[in-house]
């Protein structure tokens, strides 16, 4: 089975296409590295053992996309690719609203062009909001506090207006908590350019020597040592979703919602403690304010992807953090230019 990627070339797509070759599927990546970089194509066929054919486009060109569905006999999109930076988000709404938004909509009309009625789509568990209590099932009310937040909610929305009105297509909403690690091989991992938002890929700046300390945002939270608590899953586990998606719901028609989490929590104290024990390096922080828009818990529920696909996240906290050492310090730079 051919499966268009779109983002394919970075950080969870790439171990999807890598989890789709094992799987015995073809990916095609469709990627503008905007964020990414080419030499992930020489890695995945490191560890994968096969090249995924590579189509440098942008998701919002509706007759390239239109070629890529065609010309590789397409039969399900897998779409990954957009922004992703909450805080840029607030500084770029309508960039972050013309990717996001506008390119899921010139990707359905493509598809729709086509004939290609099988789509897995990357929402987040942004969509929840502050919730008000965890863990968090799908049937929670969903809201938005930034552009990027709301972006991804309006995309679910309009996918669920469309499969409404078109009800033999099989559309699939995964809400990602807080994918971390890399493929236990070290050749993939994630890459961030420039200062890293996320917690994970800055704690291993700090290990490998690229930072000098971690800034823990805010240690008076309603938490068991005051720290932010988050759903931390294994980027490999949450590739493997993806596939069980395709697998599972391909046949069956209608719009599907599930979250891709562990369903424990973990604080930034214990993602730092499980850093330092992986990597056998003291990982340096200082408590600094809250940082705006942070919400003080937030877990899955992941009991119905578990009943529905067959999927539960099976990598531990210690192999999120051997893993993401194990690319961190290996590619100290990330990947080659
Ligand atoms: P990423 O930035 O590593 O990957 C996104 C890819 O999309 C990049 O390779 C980029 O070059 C490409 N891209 C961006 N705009 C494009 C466009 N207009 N046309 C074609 N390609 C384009 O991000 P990621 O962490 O792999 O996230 C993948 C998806 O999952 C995103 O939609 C993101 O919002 C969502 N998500 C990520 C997280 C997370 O914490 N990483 C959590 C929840 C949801
Ligand atoms: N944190 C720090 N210091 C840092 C970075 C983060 O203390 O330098 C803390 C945060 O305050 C939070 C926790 O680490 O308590 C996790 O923060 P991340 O930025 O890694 O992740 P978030 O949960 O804030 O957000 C991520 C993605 C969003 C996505 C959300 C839910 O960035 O895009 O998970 O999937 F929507």
């Amino acid at each position: 089975m051919n499966v268009l990627v779109t983002g394919g070339a970075g950080y969870i797509g790439s171990h999807t296409c890598v989890q789709l070759i094992e799987a015995g599927m073809t990916p095609v990546i469709f990627d503008n590295l905007y964020n990414a970089k080419a030499a992930v194509l020489d890695r995945i066929e490191k560890v994968a053992g096969k090249r995924p054919e590579f189509i440098q486009g942008d998701v919002r060109d509706k007759s390239a996309l239109v070629a890529a569905l065609k010309t590789h006999d397409i039969h399900s999109v897998i779409h990954f690719a957009g922004l992703k930076a909450v805080g840029e988000s607030v500084e770029k709404p309508l960039e972050y609203y013309d990717n996001n938004v506008n390119g899921t909509l010139v990707l359905v009309d493509a598809m729709r062009a086509v004939g290609v009625k099988h789509l897995v789509f990357s929402s987040s568990a942004t969509v929840y909001g502050d919730p008000a209590s965890v863990p968090i099932t799908e049937s929670f009310p969903t809201s938005a506090t930034n552009p990027y937040g709301r972006s991804k909610l309006m995309v679910e929305e309009c996918l669920t207006d469309f499969q409404k009105a078109n009800p033999e297509w099989t559309i699939t909403l995964l809400r990602y908590f807080n994918p971390v690690g890399s493929h236990p091989t070290g050749e993939m991992g994630e890459d961030p350019q420039g200062i890293p938002n996320n917690l994970m890929p800055f704690v291993s700046q700090v290990a490998v020597g690229r930072r000098d300390f971690l800034s823990i945002f805010g240690n008076d939270y309603p938490t068991p040592d005051g720290t932010g608590v988050r759903d931390y899953i294994h980027v490999m586990d949450l590739a493997d979703g993806h596939i069980a998606a395709l697998k599972r719901l391909n046949h069956r028609k209608g719009l599907h919602i599930y979250n891709l989490g562990t369903g424990n929590g973990s604080s930034v104290l214990d993602m730092v403690k499980a850093f330092e024990l992986a990597s056998g390096k003291q990982i340096p922080y200082k408590i600094v304010d809250r940082r705006p828009g942070d919400i003080a818990e937030c877990w899955a529920d992941p009991s119905k992807a578990n009943k529905d696909l067959g999927w539960a996240a099976t990598r531990s906290l210690q192999d999120m953090t051997t893993d993401g050492w194990k690319w961190q310090s290996l590619n100290p730079e990330g990947y080659p230019e």
